[in-house]
């Protein structure tokens, strides 16, 4: 598939005008957010850009994309702190509703079942918004995840183990939970986000195919409301 390829100096502004473009369109969006260093330029962003406008997420439902497992409430490396210090926190007004699944439970395993019923319940996910791991993970749907995996507790592997590590987590955490690749793609829109040049080969492997469960992103080619959004520095490395 054709990525768009933004110059990298205006992709974010781009991303978080796009963002504020589609909670325009639809004011009770219900839009999943990752974490991870790709998307945090757009969320530096997008509060201005929608105060800018005049625009308000307070209809908007935002849905974690996925959490460590085994840090406390409020570590600086949890998805959900850093999710809300570089985006939620900064919105005025905040947004309507947060939707995680919630790890601190005794047994995370039915706090995924019913993260799952809770979006549902929401009417599903209309966009969900993923940054491409090195390895071609999104969320923390490894390489080995399947079209149908659902929501679920993962075993993470070494390189999300050390991003963990840069997050402030150390010893890290060796599981997580994840959206799983079936709620991904029944979600209306998907974007997949890639930028810098560390991002090249692997942006040109998902977008040349084949669909392969050792590259996870592969397996939403085909969904016919993927976009990937590359700046121009993960374009270029493509080999
Ligand atoms: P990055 O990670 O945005 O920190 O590059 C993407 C990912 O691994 O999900």
């Amino acid at each position: 598939m054709t990525p768009e390829v933004i110059p990298s100096a205006e992709w974010a502004d781009a991303v978080a005008g796009r963002l504020a473009d589609a909670i325009a369109a639809n004011p009770s969006l219900v839009l999943c957010l990752p974490t991870g260093s790709t998307p945090l330029p757009v969320y530096d962003r997008l509060p201005g850009v929608l105060r800018a406008r005049g625009g308000s997420a307070a209809g908007v439902t935002i849905v974690g994309l996925d959490e460590f497992l085994g840090l406390p409430p409020g570590h600086r490396a949890r998805c959900d702190t850093i999710l809300r210090h570089r985006l939620l926190d900064r919105l005025d007004p905040p947004v309507g509703r947060f939707i995680a699944v919630e790890v601190d439970r005794a047994d995370p395993r039915s706090a995924c079942a019913a993260f799952e019923a809770e979006v549902s319940g929401a009417g599903g996910i209309d966009l969900v918004v993923l940054g491409l791991g090195r390895n071609g993970h999104v969320g923390m749907n490894e390489p080995g995840s399947r079209i149908d995996s659902p929501t679920r507790v993962v075993e993470l592997t070494p390189s999300t183990r050390e991003a963990a590590i840069g997050y402030g987590a150390d010893p890290p955490p060796t599981h997580g939970v994840t959206l799983g690749m079936a709620p991904i793609l029944a979600a209306r829109e998907i974007w997949v986000l890639a930028t810098g040049p560390e991002k090249g080969t692997i942006l040109q492997r998902v977008l040349e195919g084949p669909t392969s469960p050792d590259v996870p992103a592969t397996l939403l080619l085909g969904h016919e409301g993927l976009t990937v959004i590359a700046d121009e520095a993960a374009a270029k490395g493509r080999r």
